[in-house]
């Protein structure tokens, strides 16, 4: 069992939670996610650790609350435990060890790039972050990447940074050269611009990948992806492959198949599913 420790919310769906996890605190790595099994019956869910504490023992999880297990874990509050936290799980982030690297985050990918940006900061390397945002109250890990190094805040709108999409910010700062490698993490059609953006400069790009998961040791074969003609597993795998091989279209197509039963699943816990209504009418 592990204590949720402290709560915080970082946007309107985005969840912060500390949660103890003493042995996953000392040794994850940048990259590295945990399947977080909130009860006996209940879902799996893959989650990248954001950020760790070895003193306290603890690590942390960014939450959007999308799902109806995704809303019932950041329902939970301090001093509720989650039943089981398995990991660390995957490959570490591939580092660079010296030079200039550009970390993107878009929306709650940000938390995902924060570990990147913490472990290349560590080993001396040039940190620029770029991150993003719908509009202000959806920018999240600014004051966090601070830390490492130059941010700039894009939003879609233009209520907070600059206006646009995290790719205009990248294509000028990628314009100026000097750039090792890029990060990015957000949602696939930011993943992909960025791919597409820095494969004709020739700047490696490393991207984390967040394909269904279900069992987490690669055996269920959920979390398939093609990386040109190589069919990989992102839980053992990866998560994070070249950019410049994933197959996005396809990524994006899987991403949707359980779209549908996601919305029934959330319509039934909110008692609003019509199947259930006329179970109980005809009961
Ligand atoms: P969002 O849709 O609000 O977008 C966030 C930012 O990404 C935008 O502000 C913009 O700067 C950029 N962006 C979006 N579409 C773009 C495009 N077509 N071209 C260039 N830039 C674009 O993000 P959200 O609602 O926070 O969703 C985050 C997504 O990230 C979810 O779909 C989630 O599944 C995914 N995610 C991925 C990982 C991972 O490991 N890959 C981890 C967590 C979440
Ligand atoms: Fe089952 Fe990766 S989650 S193979």
């Amino acid at each position: 069992m592990h204590r949720i420790l402290a709560k915080q919310t970082l946007s309107p769906n985005v969840t912060r939670l500390d949660v103890h996890a003493p042995r996953i605190a000392q040794i994850r790595q940048a990259g590295q996610f945990v399947i977080v099994h909130l009860s006996e019956n209940a879902e799996r869910i893959p989650l990248t650790v954001a950020d760790s504490n070895s003193e306290t023992g603890t690590i942390t999880l960014v939450i959007q609350a999308v799902g109806k297990s995704t809303n019932e874990l950041v329902a939970l509050n301090v001093g509720d435990f989650i039943r089981d936290v398995a990991g660390p799980l995957g490959h570490p982030t591939e580092m660079i060890e010296r030079g200039h690297a550009l970390c993107i985050g878009g929306g709650v990918g940000t938390a995902v790039v924060h570990p990147i940006a913490q472990g290349l900061k560590q080993r001396g390397v040039q940190v620029t972050s770029v991150i993003g945002g719908r509009s202000k109250e959806w920018v999240i890990f600014e004051k966090e990447l601070e830390r490492y190094g130059k941010v700039v805040v894009c939003t879609d709108d233009g209520s907070y940074g600059r206006k646009g999409f995290v790719t205009d910010a990248a294509r000028e700062i990628l314009a100026a050269g000097k750039v090792e490698i890029v990060y990015a993490v957000g949602p696939v059609p930011m993943m992909r611009a960025v791919a597409n953006l820095t494969r004709g400069l020739g700047v490696r790009t490393i991207v984390s990948l967040n394909p269904v998961m279900i069992d987490g040791t690669g055996m269920c074969g959920g979390c398939r992806v093609s990386l040109g003609s190589e069919t990989k597993f992102a839980c053992v795998d990866g998560p994070e492959f070249d950019g410049h091989l994933v197959n996005f279209d396809e990524l994006q197509d899987r991403l949707s198949t359980y779209r549908e039963f996601e919305q029934r699943s959330i319509a039934c816990a909110n008692g609003t599913c019509r199947m259930e209504k006329a179970a109980a009418a005809n009961a």
